[in-house]
């Protein structure tokens, strides 16, 4: 989950490598390098442990000239975050270096034989050995140097996204992939290749995503050319364009990007809801659904498979598909799905949910079940990524870029794309009544307006952040659609204040956590007026009776809450189905307000990434 970004053309490729890094930065931050080269061939490579400043630290001692470069931004899978395992990687002939995006399965038998070969290592990760094969190849097979990567991919087994320049060559640049991505921007004679597009946004918005398996030469005043790496035969070239723009990539005017994101639902789920509800809230209509009707008609059951977040909002999806369309669904983390022999078939439907639509896990489990003959739905965030393109079918959740690396926004987008999911294919097999489509059309509709009312809790939460910085361990409580709200709630935490926090059904706490319960250790429990609400009054005066300080989330004018718990916030009263988007609101912005008194880089927390390209 690094971010790789490269460029060849008629500027300065230093500076356009360093602002193309700090974009990539949510995908990694451990180190950061930089390799150029030079007009007359020499090679320069500058790399530093941590952020992409102190790389521009130690860079600007040394030579940052030239017009084609490559640089990485990385999260470490194979040694530690340190200057030596930084990327680039340069071969022991100093004559090529690499960065990479991905994890070399095979890399220590790879190793075994180069040693053999004379070749000595200096880092300890899986990517020098990479670099090394390169250099092994070309050397005894006297080839050019993308003949020498092709060759060399076609004996490594896992997963890379990799560019790679050469000392002596000043014109050419070849990058490749397979299952990482990579996208190429063509601009007026001159190529960008990034991660993701994101680093490309302002210089152009013609774009190719490089698929797996291919591997392009960029060269100077040539045309791009790209082939399959097992067949040596030339693909056709696609350039598309891109719609991001760079006020979307901004902070506007917020300290962090997360307070950017948690302030942006209201718009972000009007983009989200557009066009997908009638006028008359009568009918909610997906394409995704429409035009492969026959496979929601004939489905038997709904197998959502994902990470993280996502998984979250699988499980609120799983009650959502369960009442309005009468389906059997099962929630499986992608991880274990693709490694546990699932039994599937062509009456099976798999939906895969994920931000960045590139997490390798997920991409894994939508393969297999394609290969086992489901039909698989994909709910993503960013277009154009390789889980849309590896889907049949599915719904982008609009939310625009989502920067910070704790998820808010895309986790409220794709609630609300699995409720309209949910309502779509219920009402297509007739499981569900008119009356409430309508109910919850109206209801989801309005939801910009509601979240924005919620939104104002926000100096109440502010306030109360500070009486908890203090804690080391946090219980987040829900029942029915809202267990699943207290796992993303205690997840928001700990990712971003690093306080151990663990989200439980309420109703289960007695069967164990309620023996951690002290003054020390306070609950969130979220308890709107929905059915289950007097059950989980009880499940407050279980935790009150041993000393814990409670914060409960509770529908507007409900007060029977008041005396039990400590603290009472506030949300909007919406149907049962849609509380835990309301709901999520106050838990994020409490994550936020905690971790920003603790002192956290929330954005950017530690050992995170935002993406995860590896397993
Ligand atoms: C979210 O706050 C997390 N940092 C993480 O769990 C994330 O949800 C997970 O990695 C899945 O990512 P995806 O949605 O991009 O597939
Ligand atoms: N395996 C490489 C390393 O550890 C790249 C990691 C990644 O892409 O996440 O440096």
């Amino acid at each position: 989950m690094c971010g790789i970004v490269g460029y060849l053309g008629s500027n300065g490729a230093y500076e356009i490598l360093i602002q193309g890094l700090k974009r990539l930065e949510y995908r990694g931050y451990d180190s950061a390098g930089v390799a150029l080269v030079t007009c007359d061939g020499s090679l320069n490579v500058h790399k530093a442990r941590g952020k992409v400043a102190n790389l521009e630290q130690t860079a600007a001692a040394g030579c940052t000239e030239g017009s084609l470069g490559i640089a990485h931004t990385r999260w470490a899978t194979h040694g530690e975050p340190n200057d030596i395992n930084a990327h680039p990687h340069v071969s022991q002939s100093g004559e090529i270096a690499l960065v990479h995006n991905g994890t070399i399965e095979n890399y220590s038998v790879l190793k075994e034989a180069l040693t053999e070969h004379g070749y000595s290592f200096k880092s300890e990760t899986d990517t020098e050995v990479l670099v090394q094969l390169i250099d092994y190849i070309k050397h005894t097979s006297s080839c050019t140097l993308v003949e020498a990567v092709r060759e060399a991919l076609l004996q490594v087994e896992g997963a890379y996204a990799v560019a790679v320049v050469e000392k002596g060559d000043p014109d050419t640049l070849v990058v490749a992939r397979k299952s990482s991505p990579l996208v190429i921007g063509v601009g007026e004679g001159e190529t960008f290749i990034a991660s993701d597009a994101t680093p490309i946004i302002g210089y152009t918005d013609k774009v190719i995503y490089l698929k797996d398996n291919e591997i392009a030469v960029i060269r100077r005043n040539e045309p791009l050319s790209i082939v399959s790496i097992d067949s040596n035969a030339p693909s056709e070239i696609d350039i598309q364009k891109l719609k991001l723009s760079l006020a979307q990539l901004e902070k506007g005017g917020y300290d962090t990007f997360m307070l950017k994101e948690i302030f942006e639902q209201p718009s972000t789920l009007r983009d989200c809801l557009r066009g997908r509800i009638t006028d008359d809230c009568s009918r909610v209509v997906l394409s995704g659904v429409e035009l492969n009707k026959e496979r929601f008609l004939k489905a038997e059951r709904i197998t959502l498979c994902i990470r993280g977040t996502s998984w979250h909002a699988a499980l609120i999806g799983k009650r959502l598909i369960q009442d309005f369309c009468q389906i059997p669904v099962e929630v499986e983390y992608a991880s274990e799905f693709r490694y546990g022999n699932p039994v599937l078939n062509e009456k099976d439907i798999v939906i895969s949910i994920s931000q960045s639509g590139e997490t390798a896990d997920t991409l894994a489990a939508i393969q297999l079940a394609k290969e086992k003959g489901a039909f698989v739905y994909g709910v993503c965030n960013v277009v154009g990524a390789s889980i849309p393109r590896a889907t049949d079918s599915g719904t982008y959740i609009h939310v625009g870029p989502e920067i910070g690396v704790a998820s808010t926004k895309a986790f409220t987008g794709q609630v609300t794309v699995l409720t309209l999911f949910a309502l779509a294919v219920g009402q297509l097999r007739g499981a569900i009544d008119a009356d409430t489509v309508r109910e919850v059309a109206t209801a989801l509709k309005a939801m910009p307006e509601i979240i924005e009312e919620t939104l104002k809790c926000d100096p109440e939460v502010q306030t109360l952040s500070r009486i908890f910085t203090y804690a080391h361990n946090f219980l987040y409580l829900g029942r029915g659609y809202n267990y699943p709200t207290a796992l993303e709630g205690a997840l928001k935490l700990k990712e971003i204040s690093y306080i151990h926090a663990e989200g439980y059904p309420a109703a289960e706490m007695k069967h164990g956590p309620i023996a951690l319960i002290d003054h020390e250790m306070p609950s969130v429990i979220i308890a709107p007026s929905d059915s289950l609400y007097d059950k989980i009054i009880s499940n407050v005066q279980q935790v009150k009776s041993r000393g814990g300080a409670v914060v409960a989330i509770v529908s507007k004018g409900n007060t029977a809450m008041n005396d039990i718990a400590d603290f009472c916030i506030e949300i909007p009263s919406v149907p049962e189905c849609l509380t835990p988007l309301v709901a999520s609101i106050p838990l994020q912005l409490l994550a936020y307000y905690i971790a920003v008194g603790k002192g956290k880089d929330v954005d950017q927390p530690r050992n995170l990434a935002k993406s995860v390209t590896v397993e």
